[in-house]
C-alpha cells in the first residue's frame, strides 16, 4: 500500500489585539482571529503536493499546523499519516521540515551544531558513539569537507542553508525520512565556502 498524508477540516485561529495585531503577551484584551479555515487535502508517496497562495495567505501557518510545530494558536481538524491519527512520535520517525529560514546559529560549524544536537537530545551517548554518529551524520549530508566551516549570515559567508539537511532541531538519529515538508523560498547552495 502506497503511503499517504492527510489533512482534513483543519482550522487555526489566534488571538490578536483588538487591532487585530499579533498579541505579544497572553494577558489583556484581545479577540480571535482565524488564519486558517476548513483546509483539507492528502498526497500520496511519490506525489507532491505545492500550496500556493500570496503573501499572507496563511502557508506557513499551515505547514506549521502540518508538522505539529507549537505556534501558540489553536490548530483544530483531522491529521492522518497512512490512515492512523498523525502523532508527534510518527513525525519524529517520518518526517523532515526544511523551514523557509536558517534555522542555525551563524557562529557554528556544521560539526558544532551536530556535537551540541547530540550532546542535548543524545546525553546518553558515550563520547566514542557521538563521534561517530557525527562523522556518519556528516558523510551523508556531504558535509564532511566543510564540517568546520561556520554557518554563517547576512554579514559574512559561511555554510549557509545546512539545515535543509542538518537542523539540530531534529532528532539526528533519524536516518530513514519517507516524508518532507518544504516552504516557498529554498536556502542557498550548502556548498558555498567563505571567501
Ligand atoms: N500569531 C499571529 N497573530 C496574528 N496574526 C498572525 C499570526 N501569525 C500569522 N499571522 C497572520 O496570518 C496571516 C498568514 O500568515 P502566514 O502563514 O505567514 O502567510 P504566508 O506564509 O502565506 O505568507 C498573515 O496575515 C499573518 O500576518
Ligand atoms: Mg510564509
Amino acid at each position: 500500500m502506497k503511503s499517504s498524508f492527510s489533512f482534513d477540516d483543519c482550522s487555526y485561529t489566534v488571538v490578536t489585539t483588538l487591532a487585530g495585531k499579533p498579541k505579544p503577551l497572553p494577558c489583556g484584551k484581545g479577540k480571535i482571529k482565524p488564519l486558517l479555515k476548513n483546509i483539507t487535502a492528502n498526497v500520496q508517496a511519490g506525489h507532491v503536493l505545492s500550496i500556493l497562495g500570496p503573501s499572507g495567505a496563511g502557508k506557513t501557518t499551515l505547514l506549521n499546523m502540518l508538522t505539529l510545530e507549537k505556534k501558540g494558536g489553536a490548530p483544530t481538524g483531522f491529521l492522518k499519516l497512512n490512515g492512523r491519527p498523525f502523532t508527534l512520535e510518527m513525525y519524529k520517525r517520518n518526517c523532515a521540515y526544511v523551514q523557509q529560514n536558517d534555522a542555525l546559529w551563524s557562529c557554528l560549524s556544521s560539526r558544532d551544531h551536530l556535537e551540541y544536537a547530540y550532546a542535548l537530545f543524545q546525553p546518553d551517548l558515550s563520547k566514542q558513539d557521538r563521534e561517530t554518529k557525527i562523522k556518519q551524520v556528516l558523510e551523508t549530508l556531504g558535509l564532511a569537507e566543510s564540517q568546520h566551516i561556520k554557518a554563517g549570515n547576512q554579514f559574512f559567508r559561511g555554510l549557509r542553508a545546512a539545515s535543509s539537511g542538518a537542523s539540530p532541531s531534529a532528532s539526528p538519529s533519524r536516518s530513514s525520512r519517507r516524508c518532507s515538508f518544504s516552504t516557498s523560498r529554498q536556502p542557498e547552495s550548502t556548498r558555498r565556502r567563505p571567501r
